[in-house]
């Protein structure tokens, strides 16, 4: 699997580097081993996660956070990362930014939580609730790709800055680009507010809310 194999050999060189080395021509994986290929499935991708240690968040978790929702949804949230309570109960958004997505998918966006697929960039919680480094978002960013494949989304939302950059590789300051409606491959992707974000600045919430109704409008018009 290209991505995979792109992450380690991403991860192999940024080791390097830190050891370092500004030039090598070291290539320890070979892209056609078995070991690169990811499961067909979101089961397997699942046991595939849950025995990952590809990073160093894997070293502290309690629970990786694999994702939760509708193998069928046509909309898909990424997050940043597993906090506390996602860490302990190995779901996504259970904690108090949870509530607040709970409440603007039903008051603003109102599509039942049931019908959405929700994940984050990084699955495993990073240690006091940091930002998720470069290495350890590339690291992880495959198995998004694989939920992205399997799902098969219309609509992609992500939470927050740190979703948008990793998934999109644009790093436009999401005050900038949040509601803007972006057209990629097969996909239609709308970045807006991390809910934790507007738990600590509510006056953000008006732009938030724009956002959500112009996403509500997007998922009506394709059903
Ligand atoms: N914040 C996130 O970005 N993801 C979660 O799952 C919880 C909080």
């Amino acid at each position: 699997m290209k991505n995979l194999y792109n992450a380690l050999q991403l991860k192999q060189l940024y080791t390097l580097r830190l050891l370092g080395y500004n030039y090598s021509n070291i290539s320890p994986y070979k892209e056609d081993e078995i070991s690169l290929q990811l499961p067909q499935n979101m089961q397997e991708l699942k046991k595939q996660i849950n025995n990952c240690h590809l990073c160093e968040l894997s070293k502290h978790r309690k629970n990786a956070v694999f994702g939760e929702g509708s193998l069928n949804a046509k909309i898909f949230f990424i997050g940043e990362a597993p906090g506390i309570n996602e860490d302990a109960s190995g779901k996504p958004f259970v904690g108090r930014s949870g509530e607040m997505l709970d409440k603007i998918m039903s008051n603003v966006l109102k599509i039942p939580k049931e019908h959405v697929y929700i994940t984050n960039i990084v699955k495993c919680r990073p240690p006091q609730n940091r930002e998720p480094s470069s290495v350890e978002a590339h690291t992880c960013l495959p198995y998004l790709y694989k939920q992205i494949e399997l799902i098969k989304p219309k609509i992609i939302v992500t939470l927050g800055a740190t979703a948008y950059h990793y998934l999109t590789g644009d790093e436009t300051q999401i005050s900038k680009i949040h509601g803007t409606v972006i057209e990629k491959d097969s996909f239609t992707i709308v970045p807006t507010y991390h809910p934790s974000f507007l738990l600590r600045n509510p006056s953000y919430k008006h732009e938030a809310w724009e956002d959500f109704k112009k996403i509500n409008q997007l998922y009506n018009a394709l059903i």
